[in-house]
């Protein structure tokens, strides 16, 4: 049973899991699973929005390119190896969700799923989306993060719903 709750109340935690062992991005139809560790949650346009940065090279940009929404799960503790492996194989290769063992359901507001297992998931809408500009990036993030200019795609994903898994976490 999932229970719709605020952005203000999770934020705090969901960044702390981004900066911890990361957090899924479910993407496309079928949909694809890839650990993200990088992403913002803020107001813009007078929407609360998570923006999430996806490198070219990832099997999920190919899914991403091809949707209009994506979700954001949190898992609880206990699921670093799912959170390794989803942030280590590529979809391209490998059925992430099945080998992980996720149950998927139909998203709330979109029909992108989420996995049961999380303790919060986000889902949200697409509304813009740009890649990094290396003309504008500061010099030294650009030498240390893109030696092979792989510049992210930032998506901006209004946020249209966050729920809780009541029994989990
Ligand atoms: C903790 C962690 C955080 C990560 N954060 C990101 C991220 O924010 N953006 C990104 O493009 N890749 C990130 N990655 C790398 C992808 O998860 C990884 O390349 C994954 O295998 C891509 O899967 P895919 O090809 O199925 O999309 C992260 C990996 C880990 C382990």
């Amino acid at each position: 049973m999932r229970k719709e709750t605020g952005l203000f109340d999770e934020m705090h935690k969901t960044l702390d899991e981004l900066n911890g062992n990361g957090i899924l991005l479910v993407t496309g139809d079928p949909p694809n699973l890839m650990t993200i560790g990088w992403g913002t949650l803020g107001v813009i346009w007078h929407k609360s929005i998570f923006t999430v940065m996806v490198r070219p090279t990832r099997f999920s940009f190919e899914k991403m390119e091809k949707s209009k929404y994506f979700s954001v799960c949190i898992l609880p503790e206990g699921f670093e190896k799912q959170l390794a492996l989803c942030g280590s194989k590529s979809g391209r290769d490998l059925d992430k969700i099945g080998v992980c063992g996720f149950t998927m359901e139909k998203g709330i507001r979109i029909s992108t799923p989420y996995i049961v297992e999380s303790t919060v998931h986000y889902e949200c809408r697409i509304v813009h989306k740009h890649r990094l500009d290396p003309g504008t990036l500061d010099t030294a993030i650009d030498k240390r993060f893109y030696p092979k200019k792989d510049y992210h795609m930032v998506y901006y994903g209004e946020i249209l719903g966050v729920f809780r898994n009541e029994k989990v976490g």
